[in-house]
Protein backbone atom coordinates (compact mmCIF):
# COMPACT_ATOMS: atom_id res chain seq x y z
CA UNK A 1 0.00 0.00 0.00
CA UNK A 2 1.48 3.24 -1.20
CA UNK A 3 1.25 6.67 0.83
CA UNK A 4 1.71 9.75 -0.07
CA UNK A 5 3.49 11.71 2.82
CA UNK A 6 2.68 15.65 2.03
CA UNK A 7 4.54 17.17 5.22
CA UNK A 8 3.73 21.08 4.41
CA UNK A 9 4.92 24.05 6.32
CA UNK A 10 5.35 25.18 9.50
CA UNK A 11 4.64 22.23 11.94
CA UNK A 12 3.57 19.86 9.50
CA UNK A 13 6.60 18.09 9.33
CA UNK A 14 7.16 17.20 12.51
CA UNK A 15 3.58 16.26 13.21
CA UNK A 16 3.78 13.88 10.15
CA UNK A 17 7.30 12.64 11.12
CA UNK A 18 5.19 10.97 14.61
CA UNK A 19 2.40 9.69 12.41
CA UNK A 20 4.74 7.79 10.17
CA UNK A 21 6.46 6.48 13.44
CA UNK A 22 3.52 5.01 14.30
CA UNK A 23 2.38 3.41 10.70
CA UNK A 24 6.02 1.74 10.61
CA UNK A 25 5.69 0.46 14.12
CA UNK A 26 2.23 -1.46 12.99
CA UNK A 27 4.10 -3.98 10.18
CA UNK A 28 1.73 -3.71 7.75
CA UNK A 29 3.24 -3.63 4.33
CA UNK A 30 3.04 -0.23 3.74
CA UNK A 31 5.82 2.18 1.47
CA UNK A 32 6.05 5.58 2.10
CA UNK A 33 6.74 8.57 -0.55
CA UNK A 34 7.46 12.27 0.67
CA UNK A 35 6.80 14.86 -2.00
CA UNK A 36 7.14 18.74 -1.36
CA UNK A 37 3.47 20.76 -0.99
CA UNK A 38 2.62 24.49 0.63
CA UNK A 39 4.87 27.17 1.06
CA UNK A 40 7.44 24.65 0.89
CA UNK A 41 6.89 23.62 -2.39
CA UNK A 42 6.99 27.26 -3.85
CA UNK A 43 10.11 27.38 -2.08
CA UNK A 44 12.09 25.12 -3.89
CA UNK A 45 9.82 24.74 -7.24
CA UNK A 46 8.09 28.60 -7.50
CA UNK A 47 4.45 26.71 -7.43
CA UNK A 48 2.66 25.45 -4.04
CA UNK A 49 1.16 22.45 -5.73
CA UNK A 50 4.81 21.18 -8.27
CA UNK A 51 3.05 18.32 -10.93
CA UNK A 52 5.80 15.90 -9.41
CA UNK A 53 3.46 16.71 -6.13
CA UNK A 54 0.23 15.73 -7.93
CA UNK A 55 2.06 12.45 -9.44
CA UNK A 56 2.68 11.26 -6.53
CA UNK A 57 -0.84 11.98 -5.04
CA UNK A 58 -2.21 10.59 -7.91
CA UNK A 59 0.04 7.36 -8.04
CA UNK A 60 -0.56 6.59 -3.94
CA UNK A 61 -3.51 4.88 -2.24
CA UNK A 62 -3.53 7.33 -0.09
CA UNK A 63 -2.38 10.43 1.51
CA UNK A 64 -1.07 11.99 4.59
CA UNK A 65 -1.09 15.70 4.77
CA UNK A 66 0.55 17.70 7.79
CA UNK A 67 -0.18 21.53 7.16
CA UNK A 68 0.34 24.27 4.40
CA UNK A 69 0.57 28.25 5.40
CA UNK A 70 3.83 30.52 5.47
CA UNK A 71 3.86 33.89 6.40
CA UNK A 72 6.47 34.44 4.30
CA UNK A 73 4.09 33.64 1.15
CA UNK A 74 1.28 35.83 2.07
CA UNK A 75 1.95 38.77 -0.22
CA UNK A 76 1.96 36.33 -3.22
CA UNK A 77 -0.38 35.98 -5.71
CA UNK A 78 -3.28 33.90 -4.50
CA UNK A 79 -2.77 31.12 -6.97
CA UNK A 80 0.91 30.89 -5.95
CA UNK A 81 0.25 30.84 -2.03
CA UNK A 82 0.54 27.52 0.44
CA UNK A 83 -3.20 26.89 0.71
CA UNK A 84 -3.90 26.91 -2.87
CA UNK A 85 -1.90 23.58 -2.75
CA UNK A 86 -4.54 21.98 -0.68
CA UNK A 87 -7.24 23.53 -2.45
CA UNK A 88 -6.02 22.50 -5.57
CA UNK A 89 -5.88 18.23 -4.20
CA UNK A 90 -8.54 18.69 -3.37
CA UNK A 91 -9.90 19.54 -6.50
CA UNK A 92 -7.97 17.98 -8.37
CA UNK A 93 -8.49 14.61 -6.94
CA UNK A 94 -12.18 15.14 -6.21
CA UNK A 95 -12.15 15.45 -2.67
CA UNK A 96 -15.44 16.04 -2.16
CA UNK A 97 -16.21 14.65 1.10
CA UNK A 98 -14.61 16.10 4.57
CA UNK A 99 -15.59 13.58 7.59
CA UNK A 100 -14.47 15.70 10.46
CA UNK A 101 -14.66 13.38 13.96
CA UNK A 102 -15.14 15.53 17.23
CA UNK A 103 -15.10 13.99 20.66
CA UNK A 104 -14.09 14.64 23.74
CA UNK A 105 -11.13 12.00 25.55
CA UNK A 106 -12.20 12.56 29.14
CA UNK A 107 -9.37 13.09 30.09
CA UNK A 108 -9.03 16.20 27.99
CA UNK A 109 -12.49 17.71 29.91
CA UNK A 110 -10.38 20.48 31.76
CA UNK A 111 -8.79 21.46 28.13
CA UNK A 112 -11.74 22.47 26.48
CA UNK A 113 -13.08 25.87 26.03
CA UNK A 114 -16.29 24.72 27.68
CA UNK A 115 -17.01 24.01 31.59
CA UNK A 116 -16.41 20.06 32.05
CA UNK A 117 -20.14 19.37 32.42
CA UNK A 118 -21.22 20.37 29.12
CA UNK A 119 -17.78 19.78 26.77
CA UNK A 120 -17.85 15.45 27.96
CA UNK A 121 -21.14 14.73 25.49
CA UNK A 122 -18.84 15.90 22.71
CA UNK A 123 -18.96 12.83 19.80
CA UNK A 124 -20.17 14.38 16.28
CA UNK A 125 -18.86 13.99 13.20
CA UNK A 126 -19.17 17.41 10.95
CA UNK A 127 -19.20 16.31 7.12
CA UNK A 128 -18.13 19.28 5.44
CA UNK A 129 -18.65 19.46 1.44
CA UNK A 130 -15.39 20.24 0.32
CA UNK A 131 -15.44 21.00 -3.40
CA UNK A 132 -17.55 23.66 -4.12
CA UNK A 133 -19.70 26.92 -2.16
CA UNK A 134 -17.99 29.86 -2.20
CA UNK A 135 -14.19 28.68 -2.11
CA UNK A 136 -14.41 27.57 -5.83
CA UNK A 137 -16.63 29.99 -7.21
CA UNK A 138 -15.95 32.70 -9.89
CA UNK A 139 -14.10 35.68 -7.60
CA UNK A 140 -11.87 38.91 -7.88
CA UNK A 141 -11.28 41.82 -7.23
CA UNK A 142 -13.38 44.42 -9.36
CA UNK A 143 -14.31 48.35 -9.96
CA UNK A 144 -17.68 49.39 -9.41
CA UNK A 145 -18.88 51.80 -11.65
CA UNK A 146 -18.92 54.57 -9.27
CA UNK A 147 -14.72 53.64 -9.08
CA UNK A 148 -15.09 51.50 -6.00
CA UNK A 149 -12.85 48.10 -5.64
CA UNK A 150 -14.74 45.86 -4.99
CA UNK A 151 -14.28 41.91 -3.93
CA UNK A 152 -16.45 39.15 -5.03
CA UNK A 153 -16.73 35.48 -4.29
CA UNK A 154 -19.38 33.36 -5.84
CA UNK A 155 -21.48 30.91 -3.55
CA UNK A 156 -22.84 28.21 -5.64
CA UNK A 157 -24.43 24.91 -5.34
CA UNK A 158 -25.89 22.21 -7.71
CA UNK A 159 -28.30 19.76 -6.72
CA UNK A 160 -26.09 17.04 -7.92
CA UNK A 161 -23.02 18.27 -5.59
CA UNK A 162 -25.40 18.77 -2.44
CA UNK A 163 -27.07 14.87 -3.38
CA UNK A 164 -23.67 13.05 -3.21
CA UNK A 165 -22.63 14.72 0.19
CA UNK A 166 -26.35 14.41 1.52
CA UNK A 167 -25.54 10.47 0.69
CA UNK A 168 -22.16 11.18 2.76
CA UNK A 169 -24.11 12.40 5.32
CA UNK A 170 -27.48 10.16 5.72
CA UNK A 171 -24.44 7.08 5.61
CA UNK A 172 -22.66 8.16 7.97
CA UNK A 173 -25.62 8.87 10.56
CA UNK A 174 -26.77 5.25 9.48
CA UNK A 175 -23.52 3.97 10.98
CA UNK A 176 -24.28 6.38 13.87
CA UNK A 177 -27.23 7.53 15.89
CA UNK A 178 -29.25 7.57 12.43
CA UNK A 179 -29.84 11.79 13.40
CA UNK A 180 -28.33 14.04 10.78
CA UNK A 181 -28.40 17.72 11.40
CA UNK A 182 -28.53 19.62 8.05
CA UNK A 183 -26.49 23.42 8.47
CA UNK A 184 -27.45 26.26 6.18
CA UNK A 185 -29.02 29.99 6.00
CA UNK A 186 -31.81 29.14 4.42
CA UNK A 187 -33.40 31.95 5.84
CA UNK A 188 -31.32 34.34 3.49
CA UNK A 189 -29.48 31.97 0.64
CA UNK A 190 -30.71 31.01 -2.58
CA UNK A 191 -27.90 28.44 -2.25
CA UNK A 192 -29.15 27.18 1.40
CA UNK A 193 -32.91 26.78 -0.05
CA UNK A 194 -31.66 24.97 -2.77
CA UNK A 195 -28.82 22.14 -0.27
CA UNK A 196 -32.36 22.11 2.08
CA UNK A 197 -34.88 21.17 -0.76
CA UNK A 198 -32.25 18.89 -2.14
CA UNK A 199 -31.33 17.39 1.81
CA UNK A 200 -35.10 16.88 2.04
CA UNK A 201 -35.25 14.86 -1.53
CA UNK A 202 -32.49 12.16 -0.21
CA UNK A 203 -34.33 12.03 3.13
CA UNK A 204 -36.88 10.52 1.29
CA UNK A 205 -33.75 7.48 0.71
CA UNK A 206 -33.56 7.03 4.30
CA UNK A 207 -36.43 6.49 6.07
CA UNK A 208 -34.42 5.12 9.34
CA UNK A 209 -32.35 8.46 10.08
CA UNK A 210 -34.30 11.65 11.32
CA UNK A 211 -33.12 14.53 8.83
CA UNK A 212 -33.19 18.35 11.10
CA UNK A 213 -32.09 21.37 9.89
CA UNK A 214 -30.78 24.36 11.58
CA UNK A 215 -29.29 27.84 10.41
CA UNK A 216 -25.59 28.22 10.66
CA UNK A 217 -26.02 31.29 13.31
CA UNK A 218 -27.74 29.41 15.18
CA UNK A 219 -25.50 26.10 15.33
CA UNK A 220 -22.83 28.34 16.10
CA UNK A 221 -24.72 28.83 19.46
CA UNK A 222 -25.83 25.53 19.94
CA UNK A 223 -22.29 24.24 19.45
CA UNK A 224 -21.22 26.11 22.69
CA UNK A 225 -24.45 25.91 24.39
CA UNK A 226 -25.56 22.24 23.97
CA UNK A 227 -23.25 19.97 22.07
CA UNK A 228 -23.97 16.73 22.98
CA UNK A 229 -27.55 17.41 20.76
CA UNK A 230 -25.35 16.54 18.02
CA UNK A 231 -23.95 13.16 16.24
CA UNK A 232 -23.95 14.28 12.20
CA UNK A 233 -23.95 17.27 11.32
CA UNK A 234 -23.85 18.06 6.87
CA UNK A 235 -22.95 21.48 5.68
CA UNK A 236 -21.26 23.28 3.09
CA UNK A 237 -17.42 24.10 2.22
CA UNK A 238 -17.46 27.61 4.52
CA UNK A 239 -19.63 26.82 6.75
CA UNK A 240 -18.07 23.25 7.57
CA UNK A 241 -14.60 25.22 8.05
CA UNK A 242 -15.79 27.57 10.50
CA UNK A 243 -17.48 25.04 12.65
CA UNK A 244 -14.73 22.10 12.21
CA UNK A 245 -12.78 24.75 14.45
CA UNK A 246 -15.17 25.92 16.70
CA UNK A 247 -16.10 22.02 17.34
CA UNK A 248 -12.11 21.19 18.23
CA UNK A 249 -11.83 23.75 20.65
CA UNK A 250 -14.99 22.65 22.39
CA UNK A 251 -13.73 19.13 22.62
CA UNK A 252 -10.44 20.10 23.92
CA UNK A 253 -7.46 21.54 21.45
CA UNK A 254 -7.74 22.05 18.04
CA UNK A 255 -4.55 19.84 18.23
CA UNK A 256 -6.53 16.80 18.45
CA UNK A 257 -8.80 16.84 15.94
CA UNK A 258 -8.37 14.54 12.84
CA UNK A 259 -10.24 14.52 9.07
CA UNK A 260 -10.69 12.30 5.94
CA UNK A 261 -11.33 14.06 2.79
CA UNK A 262 -12.64 11.23 0.27
CA UNK A 263 -13.39 11.14 -3.51
CA UNK A 264 -16.34 9.23 -4.74
CA UNK A 265 -14.53 5.71 -4.78
CA UNK A 266 -13.17 5.89 -1.24
CA UNK A 267 -9.63 7.25 -1.87
CA UNK A 268 -8.74 10.12 0.90
CA UNK A 269 -6.31 12.26 2.21
CA UNK A 270 -5.74 12.47 5.90
CA UNK A 271 -4.70 15.72 7.74
CA UNK A 272 -5.02 17.49 11.31
CA UNK A 273 -7.79 19.90 10.90
CA UNK A 274 -5.14 22.58 12.67
CA UNK A 275 -2.70 24.94 10.22
CA UNK A 276 1.17 25.26 9.69
CA UNK A 277 1.28 27.54 13.52
CA UNK A 278 3.92 29.09 12.19
CA UNK A 279 4.99 30.61 15.72
CA UNK A 280 5.73 27.28 16.98
CA UNK A 281 6.96 25.35 14.45
CA UNK A 282 10.34 23.38 15.06
CA UNK A 283 10.32 23.98 18.50
CA UNK A 284 8.50 20.86 19.37
CA UNK A 285 5.63 22.28 20.73
CA UNK A 286 3.02 20.96 18.41
CA UNK A 287 0.47 18.16 19.30
CA UNK A 288 1.20 15.58 16.97
CA UNK A 289 -2.29 13.30 17.93
CA UNK A 290 -4.57 15.00 15.36
CA UNK A 291 -1.91 13.85 12.77
CA UNK A 292 -1.58 10.08 14.58
CA UNK A 293 -5.67 9.99 14.55
CA UNK A 294 -5.73 10.84 10.49
CA UNK A 295 -3.50 8.10 10.06
CA UNK A 296 -6.18 5.78 11.92
CA UNK A 297 -8.39 7.40 9.93
CA UNK A 298 -6.48 6.48 6.63
CA UNK A 299 -6.26 2.88 8.12
CA UNK A 300 -10.03 2.47 8.37
CA UNK A 301 -11.35 4.45 5.39
CA UNK A 302 -8.60 3.84 2.54
CA UNK A 303 -6.76 0.79 3.01
CA UNK A 304 -9.05 -1.34 4.87
CA UNK A 305 -7.26 -1.69 8.16
CA UNK A 306 -9.63 -1.06 10.37
CA UNK A 307 -8.23 -3.39 13.52
CA UNK A 308 -5.11 -1.39 12.83
CA UNK A 309 -7.69 2.27 13.09
CA UNK A 310 -8.40 0.80 16.09
CA UNK A 311 -5.65 0.29 17.65
CA UNK A 312 -3.74 3.20 17.15
CA UNK A 313 -6.88 5.29 18.19
CA UNK A 314 -6.81 3.00 21.34
CA UNK A 315 -3.30 3.78 21.88
CA UNK A 316 -3.90 7.82 21.72
CA UNK A 317 -6.73 7.16 24.60
CA UNK A 318 -4.25 5.13 26.46
CA UNK A 319 -1.13 7.60 26.19
CA UNK A 320 -3.87 10.61 27.62
CA UNK A 321 -4.73 8.43 30.20
CA UNK A 322 -1.50 7.78 30.97
CA UNK A 323 -1.00 11.28 31.32
CA UNK A 324 0.80 12.96 27.67
CA UNK A 325 -0.05 16.36 27.53
CA UNK A 326 1.10 18.58 25.05
CA UNK A 327 1.71 22.11 25.78
CA UNK A 328 -1.53 22.64 23.88
CA UNK A 329 -3.44 20.40 26.54
CA UNK A 330 -1.94 21.25 28.69
CA UNK A 331 1.33 19.88 29.62
CA UNK A 332 4.90 20.06 28.85
CA UNK A 333 5.56 17.18 26.50
CA UNK A 334 7.29 17.43 23.23
CA UNK A 335 6.00 16.40 19.87
CA UNK A 336 8.29 13.63 19.95
CA UNK A 337 7.69 12.48 23.16
CA UNK A 338 3.84 12.63 22.36
CA UNK A 339 4.64 10.32 19.38
CA UNK A 340 7.07 8.10 22.01
CA UNK A 341 3.79 7.77 24.28
CA UNK A 342 1.85 6.44 21.80
CA UNK A 343 4.56 4.11 20.50
CA UNK A 344 4.96 2.88 24.02
CA UNK A 345 1.12 1.88 24.01
CA UNK A 346 1.30 -0.21 20.55
CA UNK A 347 4.42 -2.21 21.58
CA UNK A 348 3.67 -2.86 25.06
CA UNK A 349 0.44 -4.43 23.05
CA UNK A 350 1.87 -5.89 20.61
CA UNK A 351 4.21 -7.80 22.78
C1 LIG B 1 -9.14 23.66 6.58
C2 LIG B 1 -8.31 24.87 6.31
C3 LIG B 1 -8.31 25.19 4.82
C4 LIG B 1 -9.75 25.48 4.45
C5 LIG B 1 -7.36 26.29 4.36
C6 LIG B 1 -5.94 26.01 4.75
C7 LIG B 1 -7.47 26.54 2.88
O1 LIG B 1 -8.75 25.95 7.07
O2 LIG B 1 -8.84 22.59 6.03
O3 LIG B 1 -10.10 23.76 7.36
O4 LIG B 1 -10.22 26.62 4.57
O5 LIG B 1 -10.43 24.56 4.02
MG1 LIG C 1 -10.25 25.44 8.49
Amino acid sequence: MRIALLPGDGIGPEVVAEARRVLEALGLPLSFEEALVGGAAYKATGHPLPPATLAVARASDALLFGAVGDPDCDALDRHLRPEQAILGLRRELGLFANLRPARLYPELADASALRPEIATRIDMVIVRELTGDVYFGEKGIRTTPSGLRQGYDVMAYDEGEVRRIAKVGFETARARSRRLCSVDKANVLETSQLWRDVMIEEAAHYPDVELSHMYVDNAAMQLVRNPGQFDVIVTGNLFGDILSDQASMCAGSIGMLPSASLDAAGKGLYEPIHGSAPDIAGKGKANPLATILSAAMMLRYSLGQPEAADRVEAAVAQALAGGARSPDLGGARSTREMGDAVLAVLQAAIV
